[in-house]
């Protein structure tokens, strides 16, 4: 159903991210395994990620976005009335890192909880805060997406260690007072794939134990050919379904911001589009694969480089672990 243009509408008000200082390059995962700069350039688009320190969880990564998200929209923690964090890779199974978030930034009472849903988790995360604001129960919430994907990689297994970075996104939602913000979404799952990208180790199908730390159930296992056509298909489906939702044509787009997995399912979701290069944004060179983080930091990038204008047509798209696909079209 098409949704009506002059509807409320919730906007990012603030946007921000954080990535840790420590680069780690292709030619640094040369001397770890068999590998090669140009196999993971050529295969994935990614050239360096960043990477952790020991002692950061991945909620010391979110509350720094949060700072800078908060500063981005010019208000303080106490103008804040409710927290999502997206993230796959918790501080801790409980409590959520949403709440040791809220403990980060000292804000006060205010409730708190995590959106597990992959990669697609900062997308899910904006579609439920639109509920959340229009509804009228909340006024400003803060959206975190933070993943610290590094500590849960097996950096013996080549096919997967070569993909993955830490980064942290974080952005302010309220509802618009002008044409802005966003118009549509579309939102899916598939429980049925969810073994083909999975952290199987420490939940209550295989609690932890010496066996699962000897059959390194610990680290997260992907299949990452048939994840591959999955995530092209779903994304084509998530931005056209939400485009139509939104009664806007592909050829308003503006731009596209992908989740940032591989360069080849950006690419061809852009061709699915019809897209030239320059309206796809990418930063997988720089960041690789960073989960939920990875919209909210190309966006903040976009508006940073001074590339968004007042009126343009966003979409932005994602797929991930469970499988879930969604995709959201936003006018900046
Ligand atoms: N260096 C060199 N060779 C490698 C490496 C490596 N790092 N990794 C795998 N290979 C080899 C394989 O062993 C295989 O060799 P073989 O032909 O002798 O068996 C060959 O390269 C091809 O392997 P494929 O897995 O088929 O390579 P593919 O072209 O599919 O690329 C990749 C692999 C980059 C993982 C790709 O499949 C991909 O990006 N998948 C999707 C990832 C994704 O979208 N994830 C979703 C979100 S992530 C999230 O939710 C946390």
């Amino acid at each position: 159903m098409k949704r009506q243009q002059n509807k409320r509408k919730i906007k990012i008000t603030g946007s921000g991210f954080y990535v840790p200082p420590k680069v780690l390059t292709n030619f640094d995962l040369e001397k770890m395994v068999d590998t090669s700069d140009e196999w993971i350039i050529t295969r994935s688009g990614i050239r360096e990620r960043r990477i952790a320190s020991e002692e950061q969880a991945t909620s010391d990564l979110a509350v720094e976005a949060c700072w800078k998200a908060l500063n981005d929209a010019r208000l303080k923690v106490k103008d804040i009335d409710l927290i999502i964090t997206a993230t796959s890779t918790p501080d801790t199974i409980f409590p959520s890192t949403a709440c040791w978030v809220q403990k980060g930034l000292e804000a006060g009472y205010i409730p708190a909880f995590d959106i597990s849903a992959g990669c697609t988790g900062f997308l899910y995360g904006m579609i439920l805060a639109e509920s959340l604001i229009l509804n009228g129960n909340h006024k400003r919430i803060l959206l975190t997406g933070g993943e610290l994907l590094t500590k849960i990689t097996n950096w013996k297994d080549r096919s997967t260690c070569v993909l993955f970075g830490d980064a942290a996104g974080a952005v302010v939602l309220e509802e618009s007072n002008d044409e802005s913000g966003m118009l549509s979404f579309y939102w899916k799952a598939d429980g049925h794939l969810g073994d083909l990208l999975i952290l199987p180790g420490g939940g209550t199908r295989n609690p932890a134990s010496h066996e699962t730390v000897d059959n390194d159930l610990h680290y997260l296992q992907m299949k990452g050919n048939e994840v591959f056509k999955h995530a092209v298909k779903r994304m084509g489906e998530a931005a056209v379904e939400a485009l139509k939702q939104a009664g806007v044509k592909k050829e308003d787009i503006d731009y596209l911001i992908p989740h940032q997995a591989n360069i080849r399912i950006i690419d061809a979701t852009g061709r699915r589009l019809g897209l030239p290069p320059e309206k796809v944004y990418s930063n997988i060179d720089r960041y690789g694969n960073v989960s939920v983080a990875s919209i909210p930091i190309c966006l903040h990038e976009l508006k940073e480089q001074g590339k968004l204008k007042k009126g343009d047509i966003i979409v932005m798209d994602a797929f991930g672990a469970g499988f879930t696909w969604a995709a959201v079209v936003y006018r900046w």
